[in-house]
């Protein structure tokens, strides 16, 4: 199951990327669904690519999940980061707190030695809750902020994974599974062509709204993800995708 050589992983970077039309892949060795270590390493590839990517004074926009969470214990200091804010990319999706965009950011920046800042929105608001609460100046700053974004850092998740871990109500898991969901990123869920299906009601980056000079950092990895990563590149190629030999072979179909 592990590549050939250190030659074979980088044939296989290109191999990807030109499936997917991406202008830079990264394969770290391993299969995350079988050991969390690889994780780490495509923790470690982020903040490589973080560092290269990263003007001063850039702002940050981090969303949740297991994988970033991983990439924020990998985070260690660098001048680069200091004069650098990290925001959560959207509100709470009903994610356990240790998984939150929030906890995920502030802790990258402490470790960092950045700056952060949090956005403070409950999961689950009502369209009259939404409107409101973007008129209020400490959120609207942070809105301000997130859409200023000079990187975006995100993971990917299968539709149906996701769905489950959120405990998303009936109607909803109508309509991921009537429009075939395949994949979920930032609380939108996308179809095999990368068409958005359905959106989680909560505040922060839209994804329409994103421009061409704003770098987005793709982190996902494991065999179980290749469908969702192909899926979320229809929608929008990112910059940079880190990724596993895992997921890699089976985005190759090998
Ligand atoms: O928002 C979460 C991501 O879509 C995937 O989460 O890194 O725990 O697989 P994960």
């Amino acid at each position: 199951e592990t590549m050939k050589s250190v030659t074979g992983l980088a044939d296989r970077e290109k191999e990807v990327a030109e499936r997917l039309q991406i202008d830079r892949v990264i394969i770290v060795p391993g299969n995350s669904d079988r050991y969390s270590w690889v994780k780490k390493e495509l923790g470690r590839a982020c903040i490589q690519q973080m560092k290269n990517m990263l003007q001063p004074e850039d702002i940050v926009a981090v969303a949740g999940g297991t994988t970033l969470a991983d990439v924020a214990e990998m985070m260690t200091p660098d001048e680069k980061f200091s004069s650098v804010t990290f925001v959560p990319a959207r509100g709470g999706l009903g994610e356990k707190v240790e998984i939150q965009s929030n906890t995920i950011s502030s802790t990258m920046a402490v470790k960092a030695k950045g700056n952060y800042r949090l956005l403070h929105v409950p999961d689950q608001l009502s369209r009259e809750a939404r409107e409101s609460l973007v008129l209020e100046p400490g959120i609207k700053e942070l809105l301000r902020l997130i859409r200023r974004a000079g990187v975006v850092v995100h993971g990917v998740g299968a539709a149906s994974t996701m769905a489950a871990r959120r405990g998303a109500e009936d109607d909803i898991l109508h309509i991921l599974q009537e429009k075939e969901a395949a994949a979920e990123a930032f609380g939108y869920y996308f179809d095999r062509n990368g068409q958005i299906v359905h959106k989680e009601k909560t505040i922060g980056l839209q994804l329409d709204e994103l421009q061409e000079n704003q770098k987005v950092i793709t982190v996902a990895g494991g065999a179980s993800k290749a469908e969702a990563i192909s899926a979320y590149m229809n929608y929008r190629p990112s910059d940079v995708l880190i990724t596993d030999e895992g997921a890699a072979q089976a985005v190759l179909g090998d």
